[in-house]
């Protein structure tokens, strides 16, 4: 499987954000990931709908939604009409993951669930692996951009590729935090497929950031 990157938007220049999107416009393998928070679930708050209808209507490249929020039953019934390529919400959201993915799937062609940095990949139950297209492991605590990244994640992502291979599912691992071409290659090696990054594609002004998406994809 081809790798993807996928720049967050949280550290793009949000009041020229039609300009930031179209540096990219082109791009294979490549998905804008957004960072929804609710001031609840995580001590930051970002954007919701209105926003992320604006952004769709912007670019042609697919977006990729990471729900941080207390409730994710309503925003993925909210956000269901916004073009949206993926939608993943947090395993520590909702007491039964299974029901609310199985929802999901009504309205999104991809679902995903995240696990932050302090939960085991022993508390996503096999049927729930069965039924996701996409596990986001984090490797810094959810709510910033700009942290520094926790190795810890590398042992999990492998935890899960195993795991993908022992039972010969297909979801795609993808990583959010702290991510940077020092670690990348490692990422890839313990199984991921997908690199999230902000602080790092958004750094050394426009004419950088291609460059930037670039050095991630070295394998
Ligand atoms: C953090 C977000 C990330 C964030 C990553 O809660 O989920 O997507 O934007 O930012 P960097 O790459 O700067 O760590
Ligand atoms: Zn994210």
């Amino acid at each position: 499987m081809k790798k993807i990157i996928s720049p967050s938007l949280l550290s793009c220049d949000f009041l020229n954000i039609e300009k930031e999107l179209s540096y990219f416009e082109g791009q294979k393998d490549f998905w804008f990931h957004l960072d929804i928070m609710d001031g609840h679930f995580v001590p930051n708050l970002t954007f919701g709908k209105p926003i992320i209808k604006m952004i769709s209507k912007k670019t042609k490249l697919p977006l990729d939604a990471h729900l941080m929020v207390t409730n994710p039953a309503f925003h993925l019934k909210e956000l269901k009409d916004c073009g949206l390529h993926n939608i993943t919400f947090h395993l520590e959201a909702h007491n039964t993951p299974e029901e609310l993915v199985s929802l999901a799937k009504e309205h999104y062609s991809s679902v995903g669930i995240s696990i932050k940095p302090k939960t085991k990949v022993s508390e996503i139950s096999l049927s729930l692996l069965k039924k996701i297209d996409l596990i986001l492991v984090m490797s810094v605590e959810p709510g910033f951009g700009g942290q520094k990244f926790m190795p810890e994640s590398i042992e999990k992502i492998k935890e899960l590729d195993n795991l993908r291979k022992e039972h010969q599912l297909s979801f795609i691992i993808q990583v959010d935090g702290g991510i940077s071409d020092q670690n990348s290659k490692d990422l890839y090696q313990a199984g991921a497929d997908n690199l999230v990054a902000g602080s790092y594609v958004f750094k050394g002004g426009a004419q950088a950031y291609i460059d930037n998406v670039e050095s991630l994809r070295k394998v």
